[in-house]
């Protein structure tokens, strides 16, 4: 039986190239808010006995949840065979440690409910810090995709000219994999962070590079402050201006706006959330993924 797939609000695009590839139903449901603002859901769809996907990338990831627990449980109501959560962008893994004496450890609380709600979980280049595996917080099993190969393919046919740079530590296991995949140089900056939207970058010795192209590789833009401490310190460093390349485009508030106007030749994202600056298509690894774990259904 062919697996049924649900997008929920916001994951259209990134759905329907799946659909568009894979032998997969598509479920009709209906989702919509009450006048009250409260959440209203319906299984239109036959999903009997059926391994069901639930596309829902975990950008902002508050206003998702609750219509993705009602889907998850009506779901269960109605006899499903398993439920696949396929978010590219996973949510709360930042927040992994208690920083400060009473706070909450978010990211284990929300493995906690996630692993709940569904049986699997595809995801794509989640922050694991100080993590090393999502089995330290998930008890679901978790696909974890790698868009690295991606960004290496895109580098080599656009920019085989780069000098790869990594805003800090965190950085270097994708920017080294990535480097080394393109066959361009890489180096990684460190990064000081003051505060949610305060952050210092130091920069190295640059005048080797000074002819190429700099392309700064980072897993998430959020406030885009890392990226814009960086460009300025390789303007000031008399480097050319940088091509930023983001996993996951998170660009909070006025983030990509200041990022664009900081000097940089181009931005560039993987469309693991939907935005202007998407151009690395990540539906290959992820249809990959779910044939993978239909398999494993059987
Ligand atoms: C940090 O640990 C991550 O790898 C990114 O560098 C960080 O999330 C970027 O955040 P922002 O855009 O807010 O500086």
């Amino acid at each position: 039986m062919k697996p049924i797939i649900f997008s929920l609000p916001g994951n259209e695009s990134l759905a329907e190239s799946i659909i568009a590839r894979m032998k997969v139903e598509t479920g009709d449901f209906e989702i919509r808010q009450f006048p009250d603002g409260e959440t209203y859901v319906r299984v239109l769809s036959d999903v009997k006995a059926k391994n069901v996907l639930i596309v829902c990338t975990l950008h902002q990831p508050d206003a998702k949840l609750l219509p993705l627990l009602f889907l998850c449980n009506l779901l269960r109501d109605l006899k499903v065979k398993s439920i696949c959560l396929v978010a590219p962008y996973l949510a709360y893994m930042r927040q992994d440690k208690q920083f400060n004496p009473g706070e909450a450890v978010t990211s284990q609380y929300f493995a906690h409910l996630l692993s709940s709600l569904v049986d699997r979980l595809i995801t794509i280049d989640p922050h694991l810090h100080r993590r090393v595996s999502m089995k330290e917080i998930y008890s679901i099993p978790c696909e974890v995709l790698h868009a690295a190969e991606l960004i290496s393919e895109w580098i080599k046919l656009t920019i085989p000219d780069a000098i790869l740079i990594g805003p800090d530590s965190e950085s270097e296991q994708w920017v080294s994999e990535v480097a080394k995949n393109a066959g361009v140089p890489f180096m990684v900056l460190q990064k000081i962070r003051h505060g949610d939207s305060d952050v210092e970058v130091s920069v190295p010795q640059v005048e080797k590079y000074k002819n190429n192209i700099p392309v700064l590789v980072d897993d998430i833009i959020s406030t885009a402050r890392t990226m814009i401490e960086t460009v300025m310190h390789l303007k000031n460093a008399g480097m050319k201006p940088p091509v930023c390349i983001g996993v996951h485009a998170v660009f909070s508030g006025n983030a990509f706006k200041e990022l664009k106007k900081s000097g940089v030749s181009k931005i560039i994202t993987c469309n693991t959330i939907h935005h202007s600056s998407n151009e690395i298509d990540i539906t290959k690894l992820i249809c990959k993924a779910i044939d993978r774990n239909q398999t494993e259904l059987k």
